[in-house]
């Protein structure tokens, strides 16, 4: 997917930034820095994390206002897990809640959600709250949300591997045909365009196993605030930094579009 192809599919909602070239088809966010935001403020941990749902509305307002195609946030990584109890169970109920309330919301504003990571080892509730979440939405054509809960990108690779390895042990593929848009195509992120950007908050610079074979091409942006400050502006400036990098995918001039 090409800058260009951001432009001319970018159908730029009232408040868009018209003038911007150059608008990524896909930003992959990762969403960092809520227990930092609470520690300055001498808050418990849980609460950056409620203004981290503040902050994710925001984005998805922005992203489509901005006219990106697809959002994908790291909400929950499968290391999380080793975080606190009372920490990890905050953040199931965060999700939960967020789907609960947003939903009807997301799927008014023609918002497509997608789910990647494993989910057999999430609670029933949970399960059915996330299928419920991709059934209905499932037609809308505005803005994808792909939203990576209990997600890990060397997992999505061995998975990937394992089902390929699966196929060849039935005779449905031979190893010598296996390319990489054949794996590729065994990902969870099967179907949806490489992220284009891809932004980090909260000022660490490191992807920690978030898309990694996808983001081969990304351009990487760290902003230097904490997750629960990221608003319109702070996307924008995300996307403007973008927008004056120099695309070379291995070769020697810049594309400029098509
Ligand atoms: C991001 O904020 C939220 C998740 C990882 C779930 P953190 O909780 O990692 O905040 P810091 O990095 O400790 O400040
Ligand atoms: C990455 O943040 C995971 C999410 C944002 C969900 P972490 O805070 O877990 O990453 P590390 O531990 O700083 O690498
Ligand atoms: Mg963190």
């Amino acid at each position: 997917m090409s800058r260009g192809d951001g432009v001319r599919d970018g159908v730029l909602d009232k408040g868009a930034a018209p003038h911007l070239a150059g608008i990524p088809v896909h930003v992959g966010i990762i969403m960092d820095g809520n227990g930092r935001w609470a520690t300055a403020r001498n808050l418990p941990r849980v609460e950056g994390h409620r203004r981290g749902v503040e902050a994710l509305r925001r984005c998805v307002r922005a992203a489509r206002e901005i006219g990106i195609r697809y959002l994908t946030i790291y909400s929950f990584s499968s290391e999380n897990w080793s975080r606190p109890v009372g920490e990890v169970s905050e953040l199931l109920g965060l999700l939960r809640r967020f789907l609960r309330h947003d939903l009807a919301e997301l799927h008014s504003a023609n918002v497509r959600v997608r789910i990647i990571g494993q989910r057999a080892s999430l609670a029933r509730d949970l399960c059915l709250l996330l299928d419920e979440a991709e059934a209905l939405t499932r037609d809308n054509t505005g803005l994808t949300l792909v939203v990576a809960f209990n997600y890990g990108s060397r997992q999505e690779i061995a998975d990937a591997a394992a089902k390929l390895a699966a196929d060849a042990v039935a005779g449905l593929v031979k190893p010598e045909d296996i390319t990489p848009d054949l794996l590729e195509s065994r990902l969870s992120t099967a179907g949806i365009p490489d992220p284009d950007l891809i932004i980090r908050t909260s000022g660490e610079q490191r992807l920690s196993n978030f898309l990694l074979w996808q983001a081969a091409y990304a351009e990487l942006v760290f902003l230097p605030i904490y997750w629960p400050e990221f608003d319109h502006a702070a996307l924008l400036s995300a996307v403007q930094e973008y927008a004056r990098r120099d695309r070379r995918f291995g070769g020697v001039a810049a594309r400029t579009g098509s």
